[in-house]
C-alpha cells in the first residue's frame, strides 16, 4: 500500500488553510458550553467544553508563533515528525518532536500550556506532518493572538533569531 500523501489528506478531509499557516479541519466541537461566570476571567464570553481539529503542515512551512487561551493536546498520526517550539512564561524555549519513533525521542501527544507563545514546523526530511490538536475549554479566534515578531522579541530577546524565523508579521 502507498504511503498517504498530504494533498490526499487536504481533500479528504476537506482542510482549510488555517491562518497560522498549514491546513485544518475541525472535528469535533463539544455541543455543551460552558458559562463565561463559570471560566476563567481571561476568556471573554461562554465556550464550547472542547473542541478538535487535523492539523497539516507540509515541508517549507510553518505554523507561526501564536498563543491561545487553552491548553492545547497536540496529537501525532501521519507524515514525518514534527517540531513544537514552547516559549515558557519564564522564557525557557522547549524543542518537542511529535512522532511515533518513540525511540528517537519523539512523542504521540504533548499539551502546550495556555498563555505559552509556539510555533511548529516539519521535522528536517519530513515530507509533512498530520496532526490534531484538542483544547478544552473549547477553540475560539477570539481566544487566539498571532505574535508580531518585534514584540516577541523585545520579551524574550535571547530567541530572536527562531522568533523570527517563525513568525509572519
Ligand atoms: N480551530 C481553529 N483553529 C484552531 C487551532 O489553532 N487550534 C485548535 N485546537 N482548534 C482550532
Amino acid at each position: 500500500m502507498l504511503a498517504v500523501t498530504a494533498d490526499q489528506l487536504v481533500q479528504r478531509y476537506t482542510m482549510q488553510p488555517h491562518p497560522e499557516g498549514g491546513y485544518y479541519k475541525e472535528t469535533y466541537r463539544c455541543m455543551q458550553t460552558i458559562p463565561q461566570q463559570v471560566l476563567s476571567r481571561r476568556f471573554a464570553g461562554e465556550r464550547n467544553i472542547s473542541t478538535a481539529i487535523y492539523f497539516l503542515l507540509e515541508q517549507g512551512n510553518f505554523s507561526a508563533f501564536h498563543k491561545i487561551k487553552s491548553d492545547e493536546c497536540w496529537h501525532f498520526y501521519a507524515g514525518g515528525p514534527m517540531n513544537i517550539y514552547v516559549i515558557h512564561i519564564n522564557g525557557n524555549l522547549e524543542t518537542i518532536k511529535l512522532g511515533s519513533d518513540i525511540s528517537h525521542a519523539q512523542t504521540f501527544q504533548h499539551v502546550v500550556p495556555s498563555g505559552c507563545w509556539f510555533a511548529s514546523e516539519p521535522a528536517t526530511g519530513s515530507d509533512f506532518s498530520f496532526v490534531g490538536c484538542t483544547v478544552a475549554p473549547g477553540f475560539d479566534f477570539d481566544d487566539f493572538e498571532l505574535a508580531k515578531a518585534a514584540d516577541l522579541i523585545k520579551v524574550y530577546p535571547q530567541h530572536k533569531d527562531l522568533i523570527n524565523r517563525l513568525c509572519r508579521q
